[in-house]
């Protein structure tokens, strides 16, 4: 294939369900001209309570799926899958290019408060796996992090019960597990993809000083750097196109889809797939 054959590929977008929809709204805002494939693996969702095992397989034939569409560059728009799977999904995709979640948004984190104490707020399995701690570790020794599962808030985010009491009450209920420094932190990261639309009652809950940080926007931000840097960019003039793949439940996912990506969508917008 020449080289322009290659930047007119799609680039492929995976998460465990509607989540990831929150990175695939900030790469078509930073990249309006890509062709986007977006996969949700609504059938096996949640990822994050699963084994590592099970989240690798999973990932791997998700991964698979996409590469039978022909992408340039894989988007592991979930912090569970980019925690267990990543390494395994880049040996996969061969000598083409894959971006997780994680290090984004621990990039992010340290850039916004160095040397300072984070809350990594995720699933089970990202927690279980420390990825978070490692990844701002290895930029910032002198930083601190604490890390905390909560489970229930996936559940909160696909209901669309993002504010309220109750979704302050279920935040303040996890944070009641953690010690008074840890509850003070200098920031906090939504490491999992659901959380975004949690954002305000999370900013309620904080002291107004606390930077709350998502991999979404610097993730973009990396996808476009990296297109850059390989020359990979899509040339053309129209807007990017968006497939969206799902394999349960278009209809749910048409609905709580849109409201992850911020527009609405039909069920024929979603085309189910079999992995
Ligand atoms: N997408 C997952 C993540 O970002 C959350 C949902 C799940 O557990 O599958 O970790």
């Amino acid at each position: 294939m020449n080289a322009s054959d290659a930047k007119a590929l799609p680039i492929g977008v995976f998460d465990s369900g509607v989540g990831g929809l929150t990175v695939l709204k900030a790469v078509r805002e930073a990249l309006p001209h890509e062709d986007l494939i977006y996969l949700g693996d609504t059938a096996r969702l949640p990822y994050g309570t699963k084994s590592p095992t099970s989240i690798s397989r999973y990932a791997g034939q998700a991964t698979a799926q996409l590469q039978r569409h022909d992408i340039k560059l894989l988007i592991v728009a979930c912090n569970t899958a980019s925690a267990v799977a990543l390494d395994a999904l880049r040996e996969q995709m061969g000598p083409l290019p894959v971006i997780g979640v994680v290090e984004p948004g621990a990039a992010a984190a340290v850039a916004a408060r160095p040397g300072g104490r984070h809350l990594v707020l995720a699933t089970e399995a990202t927690v279980r796996l420390g990825a978070y701690r490692r990844a701002i570790l290895d930029r910032d020794p002198l930083a601190q992090v604490d890390e905390l599962a909560c489970e229930l808030l996936v559940s909160l985010a696909e209901e669309g019960w993002n504010n309220g009491v109750i979704a302050e009450a279920v935040i303040n209920r996890y944070l009641d597990q953690l010690d008074q420094s840890s509850r003070e932190p200098d920031s906090v990261i939504l490491g999992c993809t659901h959380f975004p639309l949690l954002r305000e009652t999370f900013a309620s809950v904080f002291d107004p000083a606390v930077s709350i940080v998502d991999s979404a926007s610097t993730t973009a931000a990396a996808v476009r750097e990296l297109l850059q840097k390989l020359r990979l960019g899509n040339e053309q003039e129209m807007t990017g196109d968006l497939k969206l793949l799902a394999t349960d439940g278009a209809t749910r996912f048409a609905r709580v889809g849109g409201q992850f990506l911020g527009e609405d969508l039909a069920t024929d917008d979603v085309t189910l797939v079999d992995l």
